[in-house]
């Protein structure tokens, strides 16, 4: 240690007291183990850090009932390759058992203390679990990001294959029979290429509306108020609710990324009516606010009771509905009662002009 008397390092006396200031204030835990592996030494961050206190540390504990196991930046790390048989480990990750029975992740080094301190070992532990669990958030947002992106490029593949092979084969099949039709048939085979008209025509319809459901064109070339638009039309038509759309502000396009999340949103709170709640009317009000889009949709059915609901499981497409919101930074709320009706209300944060938001690489094809 570098002393000198009175000079910018002060007086040995001032340098012990600075040193244990540091080795009393640091965050850090600072822990040394003598030969044996006890704790003879640790801070007030290690008594924090465990539950216990600095003399419960010292009085009985062994290094190994603090430590579940470590592993370098390069492998997994057995009890016979311990740090505390080296004479330095710069870097290494060690899981932290404390007081309470949870153990919890910390960055830690460590290094052998020659001279006059007969090989003791000091170590130092930063807890790490915040940073991981960030980490894993993050890892976990960019995986949900990356499903939602594939499922819609799948979707949007599918739709596209169904109008363009079966759609398109299903057409000329159709054009065939309306040339035999032409010729001169008995009466049983005209009927039965009329039958044969009948059954194209309608899996052509099907076909039509299965590849719209999928991913409708509309939503790629016109945007989210035309696709809704239509199917606002398709559910009318198909369970007899009368729906209405309200749009309040300045109508513009968003980023793919946003209309397809609103648009699935909308789709999943409209089928839900459909399904669930005997609604005689569905309202969808659409609001573009400078800084937000507000989308709210209410039907006067049955009901339901929302958190009772969801947490015996069920709710997978309302997860989903919240999930695709969250991933923009948005949340949808769901309020709803027993004999009071649905309503679901969407909040997504525009993004400011000229800030591309990170959704958007689902590009419009
Ligand atoms: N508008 C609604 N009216 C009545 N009940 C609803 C409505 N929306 C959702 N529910 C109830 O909430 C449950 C969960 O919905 P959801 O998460 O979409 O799951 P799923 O549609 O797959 O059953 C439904 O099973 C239904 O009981
Ligand atoms: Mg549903």
């Amino acid at each position: 240690m570098i002393v000198s008397k009175g000079g910018a390092m002060g007086t040995s006396s001032e340098v012990l007291s600075l040193m244990q200031s540091i080795f009393a204030n640091v965050s850090d835990a600072i822990l040394v183990i003598d030969q044996e592996g006890r704790i003879v030494k640790a801070n007030a961050a290690l008594e924090q850090m465990t539950g216990w206190t600095e003399e419960e540390l010292i009085r009985d504990k062994h290094i190994c009932e603090l430590c579940l196991g470590m592993a370098t930046c390069m492998e997994e790390t057995s009890c016979a390759d311990c740090f505390f048989k080296r004479v330095q480990m710069p870097s290494f990750e060690m899981r932290l058992r404390t007081k309470s029975g949870v153990d919890y992740p910390v960055a830690a080094s460590s290094a052998r203390l020659e001279d006059e301190s007969q090989g003791k070992l000091v170590m130092i532990l930063r807890d790490m679990s915040a940073q991981q669990r960030v980490e894993k958030e993050r890892y976990q947002y960019k995986l949900t990001n990356f499903a939602i992106q594939a499922q819609e490029e799948e979707r949007k593949r599918i739709a596209r294959e169904l109008h363009d092979g079966v759609g398109q084969a299903l057409y000329s099949i159709l054009v065939g029979l309306n040339v035999v039709r032409q010729r001169e048939l008995s009466e049983p085979v005209m009927q039965h290429v009329a039958e044969l008209v009948n059954m194209t025509s309608k899996a052509m319809e099907e076909v039509k509306r299965m590849a719209l459901e999928l991913r409708p064109s509309a939503l790629d070339d016109l945007g989210l108020l035309p696709a809704l638009r239509s199917l606002m039309k398709r559910v009318e038509k198909t369970f007899h609710i009368q729906v209405e759309l309200h749009v309040q502000g300045e109508k513009r396009r968003y980023s793919a990324a946003m209309e397809t999340a609103l648009y699935r949103i909308v789709q999943e709170a409209m089928t839900n009516t459909a399904k669930y709640a005997k609604a005689s009317h569905l309202g969808i009000m659409f609001e573009n606010r400078e800084k937000e889009i507000v989308v709210t949709i209410v039907d006067d059915g049955v009901g339901f009771e929302v958190e009772k609901t969801l947490k015996i499981g069920k709710g997978l497409g309302v997860f989903g509905m919240k999930e695709r919101a969250q991933l923009l930074g948005g949340t949808v709320d769901i309020r709803s009662a027993p004999e009071e009706g649905t309503t679901v209300i969407v909040r997504i944060p525009v993004p400011k002009e000229g800030v591309e938001d990170e959704h958007s690489c689902l590009d419009r094809r």
